[in-house]
């Protein structure tokens, strides 16, 4: 089986690779991947030179350098994860998100059509769905109400992969997972930025009141089902994916806190988010009934062994904060006074 995975040099889709390349004995993979701040080689080191995996460094909104890949016709399906992804960055500038997520899923539509691959899996959010109250869960039928011009371009594409669909019958799944963590993800993310910061004796900067909530699921169990939507969903559907773990920021930071042994004193109220959606809580009934999954990695124990991870791999993150993460971290919470 012939996969094209965009965005595999990310946090998600470098752990679709190394997945693959673990599990899937026939699996050949073409990695497209345009190297922007948020992909990293180091993700995939040690699976690089095994023969069933390439890397072309190529932006998903390049139509004539991705038509090579797509035009001996045997590629048997698409993965699409290339996107821009963090909220924060979409609020200071909107237009690559545009580019990447809009424009760009397009282009691998009209490619994946044009050459005949049999399915095409786009990987969206649970944040199309907006913001929820204290009660109530996202399903598939929930309506879109996107808030953060990130967001704003995933449903874009969705609509346009769901298009691709009902006018050219085109064999498309689409998927909506919640907030991941686990390894490799990168530190801007609540999560990994949080537990760097504390091992660097860095405050976190706690947005608004802290009570917004999202509902975590480790990576590993979202790729698995992204798999199985990949292999066994049904042509023209979308399966939402959730850990039904709900937990406010706060209650993240607090469990951080016991891992790490830090004082309350680490977490430092902060200006909110513009925009900051609420709630966001995942009914994943469809994919359980269909296809059988379900989350595997119960969230303290992720949580641990996530901690662990970047304990024992500081270089891997040191390196990203010691470059341009610089000038971001600096635009993004110098105002802050942290
Ligand atoms: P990420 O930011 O870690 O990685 C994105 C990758 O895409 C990077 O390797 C980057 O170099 C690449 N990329 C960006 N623009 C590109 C372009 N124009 N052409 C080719 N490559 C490009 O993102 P992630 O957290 O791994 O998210 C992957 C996907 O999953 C995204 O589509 C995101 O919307 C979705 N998603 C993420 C989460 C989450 O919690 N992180 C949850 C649900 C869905
Ligand atoms: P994030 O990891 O950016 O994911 P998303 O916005 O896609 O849900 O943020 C998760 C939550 O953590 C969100 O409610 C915003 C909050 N947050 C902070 O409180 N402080 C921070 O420094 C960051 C990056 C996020």
């Amino acid at each position: 089986m012939k996969i094209i995975v965009t965005g595999g040099l990310g946090f998600i889709g470098s752990q679709m690779i190394r997945w693959a390349l673990d599990t899937v004995p026939d699996v050949q993979i073409i990695n497209v991947d345009s190297l922007t701040y948020a992909g990293n080689p180091a993700n995939v080191a040690g699976y690089s030179e095994d023969p069933r995996y390439r890397w072309e460094a190529v932006s998903i909104t390049d139509h004539d350098a991705l038509e090579p890949l797509f035009a001996d016709r045997s590629v048997d399906a698409v993965i699409n994860f290339a996107a821009e992804s963090h909220v924060d960055r979409s609020i200071m500038s909107g237009a690559p998100f545009v580019t990447t997520n809009v424009l760009g899923t397009q282009i691998l539509l009209e490619l994946a059509r044009k050459y005949h691959v049999p399915r095409f899996l786009h990987v969206s959010t649970d944040e199309v769905y907006g913001s929820l109250g204290a009660t109530g869960l996202f399903s598939e039928t929930t309506p879109l109400n996107p808030n953060s011009p990130y967001s704003a371009s995933k449903a874009a594409a969705d609509m346009l992969v769901l298009a691709a669909f009902r006018t050219h019958q085109q064999d498309v799944v689409i998927t909506r997972c919640s907030n991941n963590y686990g390894p490799y993800q990168f530190p801007e993310k609540l999560i990994p930025l949080f537990v760097t910061n504390g091992l660097e004796g860095q405050p976190w900067p706690l947005y608004g009141d802290g009570l917004n909530v999202r509902d975590w699921l480790h990576v590993s169990d979202h790729v698995r089902a992204i798999w199985m939507v990949l292999t066994e969903g049904h042509r023209g559907e979308i399966y939402n994916i959730g850990g039904h773990n709900e937990q406010s920021n706060r209650a993240v930071a607090e469990e951080l806190q016991r891992i790490l042994g830090l004082p309350s004193s680490v977490m430092v109220a902060v200006k909110d988010r513009l925009g900051h959606d609420r709630r966001y809580a995942i009914d994943s009934q469809k994919i359980t009934k269909e296809l059988g999954w379900e989350p595997l990695i119960p969230w303290q124990e992720g949580l641990r062994q996530t901690v662990s991870w970047y304990q024992t791999h500081q270089n891997w993150w040191k390196a990203i904060k010691s470059g341009s993460y610089r000038d971001y971290y600096a635009h993004q919470y110098g105002a802050c006074n942290l």
